[in-house]
């Protein structure tokens, strides 16, 4: 009888282990996969177009969700949508896998002084009389995120892409937030503000 529980539990250890690596995704396949993405996310994730994001070791749920809501419709972009049209689960887990083992790459500013100093206050304190809660609740006090929570990893973003999904989720354009968490603080922030927080992200530490 004990032999039986330790044989049954050993081989629930192995598939428990299988069907988690599928879950979290093959890196080697990944990068198999990555080549188009490349010309717009570069070889190593950290893209040089401002506009466009870095992708290098954001969590790979995160990256997961992302991709899966590009192919769905529920996040939509002219430059994205077309990229997911060929890509299956499997490979989008692969493709996650892979990008979240890469390093961010530090990020830079051009950004003032005094607008740096803005861009601290409302990531660390929101904006009380317009409603704006602060990010640090939800992104981590350096920018690295609650993969547990899937709430992502900025530190080091471009700040130009930052202004743009802070933009969108205004707008409404980007709307893949669940309980429209980011769409209800960004309607709430004033255009400097959402400058100043974008600039003041890029400057947080990757590591
Ligand atoms: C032509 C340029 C281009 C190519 C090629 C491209 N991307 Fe993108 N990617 C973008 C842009 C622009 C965005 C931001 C779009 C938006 O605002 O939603 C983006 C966003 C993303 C995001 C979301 C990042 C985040 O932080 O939310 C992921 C993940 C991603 N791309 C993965 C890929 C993968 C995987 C491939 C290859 C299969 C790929 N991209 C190919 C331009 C590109
Ligand atoms: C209640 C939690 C919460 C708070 C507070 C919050 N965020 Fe977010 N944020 C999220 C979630 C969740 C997402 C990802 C939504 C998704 O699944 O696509 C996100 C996404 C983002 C993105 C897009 C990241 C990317 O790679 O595309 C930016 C930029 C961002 N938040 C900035 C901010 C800023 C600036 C603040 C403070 C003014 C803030 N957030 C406050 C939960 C939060």
């Amino acid at each position: 009888m004990k032999k039986f529980v330790v044989i049954a539990a050993a081989t629930l250890g192995m598939s428990l282990s299988a069907s988690l690596h599928a879950e979290s995704g093959d890196p080697e396949r990944g990068k198999e996969l990555s080549t188009p993405c490349i010309a717009c996310h570069q070889a190593d994730g950290n893209s040089v177009n401002p506009a466009w994001p870095k992708t290098a070791g954001k969590d790979a749920g995160y990256l997961f969700k992302q991709l899966m809501d590009y192919k769905s419709g529920e996040r939509s972009h002219p430059l994205m949508n077309p990229q997911v049209a060929r890509l299956d689960e499997q490979d989008m887990r692969d493709l996650a896998a892979y990008f979240s083992m890469q390093e961010t790459a530090p990020g830079r500013t051009s950004a003032d002084e005094e607008t740096l100093a803005l861009g601290e206050q409302v990531y660390f304190g929101g904006n009380v009389s317009d409603g704006v809660a602060a990010c640090v609740a939800c992104h981590g006090p350096g920018g690295k995120g609650n993969p547990a929570a899937v709430f992502p990893k900025l530190a080091a973003q471009h700040g130009a892409y930052n202004l743009d999904q802070l933009n969108q989720f205004s707008s409404g354009q980007r709307h893949n937030d669940p309980g429209r968490m980011m769409r209800t603080i960004a309607s709430r922030m004033s255009e400097e503000e959402m400058k100043a927080v974008s600039e003041y992200i890029a400057t947080l530490d990757p590591k």
